[in-house]
């Protein structure tokens, strides 16, 4: 572990929230004292409550703990009619499309947008409390204003990434027996128009019999089929609302989203998560991780599809009452320096994006930050994947100018916000570490007993206590949800929240996260299964047997390896791409662009032990072209491993 330490600029600690480690661990004792009390006094702080609640933590039926119960809140409103008062003329969201048009909206006119957007969901569609809304949209201004304009009718929205396959669609339609869909007709990357609807569509002709309307937003004006009777029209449409719009009562409990996300097994887990808990964390991760300021813009370069783009476009900046940026392109098109030029542009004071993002724009635009004035940057963030030491070092000379913070955000969809990261102005950082918990998160690195790893020793990576934005349940399957989260690690005798991430701790007590320790391979920062990888190579016709693994990729952190046996072949084994391409469109049509493979090889059998486990193991070592240093003789076929060596190296 490197041994390497950067201290917080001073001036910036001088007016940041959490200004040294002394004020970090009075936080974190006066958690660890009385936790409840802790999260009371925030809450009551943080949280405009329709009517109090009666108590802080309900943890009588464990692991679906309840925070703030009774308590009475709307969402929407905690991010846009609250601030009228102070902000109604201030930028909202500054929304940039790929190919340059800009739009700022204020406080006031979001709060018209949203209001007309929900009428439209109550009286043309007939949307109420608790019916599921799918959002399958591009980054324009429309999804945040559907977010905020479920979250104020109580409607339960589900976010599809727009790289989601029509398939991948229709899994999460039918899932959520979802009333509406809304889309657009396509949008804008790279200078060129691409389209939505039409997947929509393919997802809607098969099954999906609870989508009764599909509102459509034109965003390219291409030219789409539109199904008489089903589907709507959003532009003409919501003029014709009303600008006001009562927001709902909510209790702090009631689901305000769902965001599927992939597990080891299985189909993709509708993560529920809740009002009160979501929002007030969204808000005070904002305050504490990237010390946002009345008078900063900032800007997450994630889409709204992930939990990213939830909780740091939309909920956390707005319930901040916050400038957040939105941005429907690519930060290299037209070159590597668009992304300088936006923050150079906008005076963005906190940038958060991905290690792929940064690796990309290392390689592809080294010295691009230095054409643009980047002195408004105070904060930048990394999330999604481990960030290798030479990307986060460019990040912080060349983009930060050796003055900037870097927040090495850990957390999941499942936590809803930030769970480990340094804080800007008071957490001396080692590069690439995610370091400490922030206040009031019991993170631990453990054995699955409980009992505490030694230092540089590789752990579970849990959450001993329960936090307000956790996951409340998967949609529909409580048994998955304790199975998935609280079914492998326990201490002091309960059951706790097992990430599914290893960490190890070094002797100073920083974090630092190693990776998945299950079957989830990380993309791009993109999380996917490798069970429901081989699913849909499965469908291939003549596949006897596949295997998915990850391999480390320079640019996308981890890429997809496979390893398939034929039902018939011609004898020849090794690496395929005919083959390759034709499983990659089965995947590409399963789940969507993201899952494709980069090697494809076939194998004359996978090393399966006699109980018929396939050792994985095995197989990421061979893909990464390492030594075998695996005990072989509990394979029922050792010989098995030589042959898939030779297969794979010729
Ligand atoms: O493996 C961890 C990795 O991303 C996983 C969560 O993926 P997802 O639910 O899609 O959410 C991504 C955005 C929060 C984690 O289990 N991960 C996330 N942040 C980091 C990370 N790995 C290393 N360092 C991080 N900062």
């Amino acid at each position: 572990m490197g041994k390497e330490i950067y201290y917080p600029n001073k001036d910036f600690s001088k007016q940041a929230r959490i200004k040294n480690m002394c004020e970090y661990n009075d936080l974190m004792e006066e958690a660890k004292s009385d936790y409840e009390g802790f999260w009371d006094k925030l809450a009551k702080e943080k949280i405009d409550w329709f009517s109090p609640y009666t108590k802080v933590l309900d943890e009588s039926n464990a692991p679906f703990y309840k925070w703030f119960i009774d308590g009475k809140l709307n969402v929407s409103y905690q991010c846009i009619d609250r601030h009228l008062d102070t902000k109604k003329n201030k930028a909202a969201i500054i929304f940039e499309g790929d190919r340059g048009d800009k739009e700022t909206v204020t406080y006031l006119e979001l709060y018209r947008n949203v209001n007309r957007f929900a009428n439209l969901l109550k009286n043309e569609f007939g949307i109420k409390k608790g019916d599921r809304v799918v959002i399958y949209m591009p980054m324009i201004l429309e999804a945040a204003y559907a977010m905020l304009a479920c979250a104020r009718i109580g409607a339960i929205h589900s976010v599809v990434f727009g790289g989601f396959s029509a398939e991948a669609l229709r899994d999460r339609i039918e899932d959520a027996n979802a009333k509406l869909v809304i889309t657009a007709d396509g949008a804008f990357r790279k200078g060129k128009a691409y389209m939505l609807k039409p997947v929509v569509d393919d997802a809607l002709s098969k099954g999906c019999d609870s989508v009764e309307k599909v509102l459509v937003v034109q965003r390219n004006f291409e030219d789409i089929t539109w199904v008489e009777g089903r589907d709507v029209c959003y532009n003409e449409l919501v003029k014709n609302q009303s600008n006001e719009c009562e927001p709902e009562v909510m209790d702090s409990e009631d689901p305000l989203f769902l965001l599927y996300t992939s597990g080891s097994t299985g189909k993709p887990k509708g993560v529920q998560h809740s009002q009160a808990g979501y929002i007030l964390w969204a808000r005070l991760t904002m305050e504490w991780v990237f010390d946002i300021k009345d008078n900063d813009t900032f800007w997450c370069t994630a889409d709204v599809g992930w939990i990213t783009g939830h909780t740091y476009i939309v909920y956390g900046p707005l319930a901040s009452g916050a400038t957040t940026v939105m941005f429907e392109g690519v930060p290299t098109y037209p070159d590597a320096g668009r992304a300088w030029k936006m923050v150079e542009e906008y005076k963005i004071n906190q940038f958060y994006t991905a290690p792929t993002a940064i690796r990309v724009l290392h390689k592809t635009g080294e010295d691009e930050p230095k054409k643009y004035d980047l002195s408004s940057l105070k904060v930048l963030g990394t999330v999604g994947e481990p960030i290798d030491p030479p990307a986060w070092k460019w990040y912080y000379e060349v983009v930060g100018g050796s003055k900037c913070a870097i927040v090495d955000t850990w957390w999941q969809t499942e936590t809803g916000g930030h769970m480990i990261s340094p804080l800007p102005g008071a957490t001396p950082i080692k590069p690439a570490c995610a370091t400490f918990p922030l206040p009031g998160i019991m993170a631990e690195v453990i054995n699955k007993d409980g009992t505490p790893v030694e230092v540089g020793e590789k752990g579970y990576l849990c959450i001993t206590k329960p936090w307000p934005s956790m996951i409340r349940t998967i949609w529909g399957d409580d048994e998955r949800f304790k199975k998935s989260y609280f079914g492998d690690c326990v201490k002091d005798g309960k059951p706790v929240y097992f990430s599914g991430d290893g960490a190890v701790v070094d002797e100073d007590g920083y974090i630092t996260i190693t990776g998945r320790m299950d079957d989830v391979i990380n993309v791009s920062g993109h999380r996917l299964g490798t069970a429901e990888i081989e699913a849909a190579v499965k469908k291939h016709s003549n596949i006897a047997e596949v295997a998915v693994v990850a391999r480390p990729d320079e640019i996308k952190g981890e890429s997809i390896f496979i390893y398939v046996v034929l039902k018939e072949g011609d004898g020849s084994f090794g690496i395929n791409a005919e083959l390759a391409k034709e499983i990659n469109s089965i995947i590409s049509t399963e789940i969507g662009n993201i899952a494709k493979a980069d090697t494809i090889a076939v194998v004359p059998g996978l090393p399966k032990t006699r109980s018929g486990k396939i050792m994985r193991r095995i197989l990421r070592a061979i893909a990464k072209g390492e030594e075998i240093k695996q005990d072989t003789s509990t394979l029922e076929d050792p010989s098995v491993v030589e042959a898939i060596q030779k297969a794979v190296n010729g």
